[in-house]
This record gives structure tokens, C-alpha cells and sequence, in this order.
């Protein structure tokens, strides 16, 4: 079972013809209010790759907590974890490029309010795969890793927005997931991170796919899926939320990070985060298309 902790939001989505300089103002074109959030994102990702996921997190009492939580109601991720708090639903504003590149800003709003202790002891055990990002308070995020290990489950920790983790956390997480810029900023050696995880540290790298920095010292490198991208927006969260729910299935390592670089693929093939997540049928046929490692 897969138990993601995180962020959820309503995502005002922009198209626009390129991003704007600071000082610019750009003209767009319609928007469209859809849900979003790294957290529901990467439950949703991983329900629609056939795992079994509960997602803990917060919304707030106003009319953007139904649009933040239809995808996942509609697919099946189970809720049951998500509070509704005093605070206004998260809100993300994203402006996304004719190239299908974004700029996002974040209100997080309720997301601030999620606690660890919302998560029952009795859902922690080894086959438990906590799934979590840094878009809710850090240090609930870092409680909840501690007593997932404690439990002896295994953690996949989203290493976004980019935000300075403690150290002494680096033991007790299994894999890291970081793009490139994310990546550099928490350290210029990644295989000396990756030496310090239990499993090891994952560079995402867009069109140019994902190399995994295993802690024993080797490192394999992925290829992405040839598309003309639409919008950008989730790809990350998709790999994430695959990755998890492939090793929850029972793939290797190997194999969960492949399907994971295809449908992070598949995931900017139409705008927005949710609305673009394919399934498992879709990851499938898409496996065909992956280029050889
Ligand atoms: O990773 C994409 C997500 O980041 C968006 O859905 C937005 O809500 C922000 O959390």
C-alpha cells in the first residue's frame, strides 16, 4: 500500500505565449481551474498505475477543496486522511509557455496545517511505501519518514519544492527524487548522496531522462520517452507517483524507474498536472516506444 503525505491544490493554469520577465505582463489565453498539488498528484499518479494509495493531507472549507479533490475521489484514491481545516484550499498559479515549459507560484494555505500524527500507527508496516514532497511542513514530513522506518517501511522522498532537508534524514530514506536544479542545490556530489541513502539518489532531467545514483557506488541512466510536449506541469510528479506504485507491484528497481520515464512522458502530452496522467494500459503501450537504456 502506498501512503502519500502531501500538498493539494487547486492549479490556475495560464497559457501563455512565453514566460514572462519579471516586470513583463504577458497576454493569454483562457484559464482553466484544475486540481493539482505534488502530493495529490503523486497519489492520483500512482492510483492510476494500479496501486492501492491513501493520501493524508489538508484542504480548506471553500469551493476549491471539491475541484482539488475530484480526480482523486473519481480514481479512487482513498481520502479518508484528508482534513478540512480553517485555512483557504492551496492554490497554485501557473503560467505554462507555447514550448510547454511553467512557472509556478504556490499559496499553500491548508496544505501548512497537515500534521503527521493524522496518520494511524496501524497503516505503518514493511509493506508500507510512504510517498512525500516538501509542499507541507517539513518537519511533519520528517517525523512521518522517522516512523515509517521505525515500522520497517520504505520512503520515496520528492526532493520538491527545492528546500534544505536535515542530513541525519538521508539514512532512513530509501530513494530521493530530485531534478536537476533541486538536485544541485542540495549537493554538487551526487553519488556522495547517494552513498548515504538507502537505495539511492534519482536525478530527473526532462527530455534528456533520469539517471539513478545507487548507493552502492553504480548508477544506470534512463532514457525519456520522444514527445512534443504540451505542458510540462506533473511530469515530475507522475515518474514519482509510478516509480512508487511499480516497486509496490513488485517491479525491481530497473524496471520501476523505466516505467516511470515513460509515463512522465505520457504526462505532458496534454495541459495540466492530473488531467494528463496516464494509466497503466497507457504506460504500457508507451514501454514499447522507450528508447534502450
Ligand atoms: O508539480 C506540479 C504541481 O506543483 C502543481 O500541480 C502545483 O499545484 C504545484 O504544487
Amino acid at each position: 500500500m502506498i501512503l502519500t503525505f502531501g500538498s493539494i491544490n487547486a492549479d490556475f493554469i495560464v497559457p501563455v505565449p512565453k514566460l514572462p520577465q519579471p516586470g513583463e505582463t504577458v497576454l493569454g489565453g483562457s484559464y482553466e481551474l484544475l486540481p493539482g498539488g505534488k502530493g495529490a498528484n503523486q497519489a492520483l499518479a500512482a492510483r492510476r498505475a494500479g496501486a492501492d494509495v491513501i493520501l493524508a493531507g489538508a484542504v480548506g472549507r471553500d469551493s476549491f477543496a471539491g475541484i482539488a479533490l475530484a480526480s482523486l475521489r473519481n480514481d479512487g484514491v482513498d481520502t479518508r486522511l484528508v482534513h478540512d481545516l480553517e485555512l483557504p484550499t492551496g492554490c497554485a498559479m501557473i503560467m505554462v509557455s507555447r514550448a510547454g515549459e511553467n512557472l509556478i507560484a504556490v499559496a499553500p494555505g491548508a496544505n501548512m496545517g497537515v500534521r503527521c500524527d493524522w496518520v494511524p500507527e496501524d497503516l505503518l508496516d514493511p509493506k508500507t511505501i510512504l510517498i512525500a514532497q516538501l509542499e507541507v511542513p517539513p518537519y511533519e514530513t520528517q517525523a512521518l519518514i522517522r516512523r515509517v522506518r521505525r515500522r520497517g517501511g520504505r520512503c520515496v522522498l520528492n526532493l520538491a519544492p527545492a528546500l534544505p532537508i536535515d542530513s541525519a534524514l538521508l539514512p532512513e530514506i530509501d530513494l530521493l527524487v530530485a531534478n536537476e536544479s533541486e538536485a544541485a542545490m542540495m549537493s554538487t556530489d551526487p553519488i556522495g548522496t547517494a552513498g548515504r541513502l538507502r537505495q539511492g539518489l534519482v536525478v530527473t532531467r526532462g527530455a534528456a531522462g533520469a539517471s539513478a545514483f545507487l548507493s552502492d557506488g553504480s548508477r544506470l541512466d534512463f532514457p525519456a520517452l520522444a514527445i512534443d510536449p504540451v505542458d510540462t506541469t506533473g511530469a515530475g510528479d507522475t515518474f514519482v507517483g509510478v516509480l512508487a506504485a511499480a516497486l509496490d507491484l513488485g517491479a525491481s528497481l530497473e524496471a520501476a524507474l523505466r516505467r516511470a520515464s515513460a509515463a512522465a512522458g505520457l504526462a505532458c502530452l496534454a495541459r495540466g498536472a492530473q488531467t494528463a496522467m496516464p494509466g497503466a494500459a497507457a504506460i504500457d503501450a508507451a514501454m514499447a516506444h522507450l528508447p534502450p537504456g
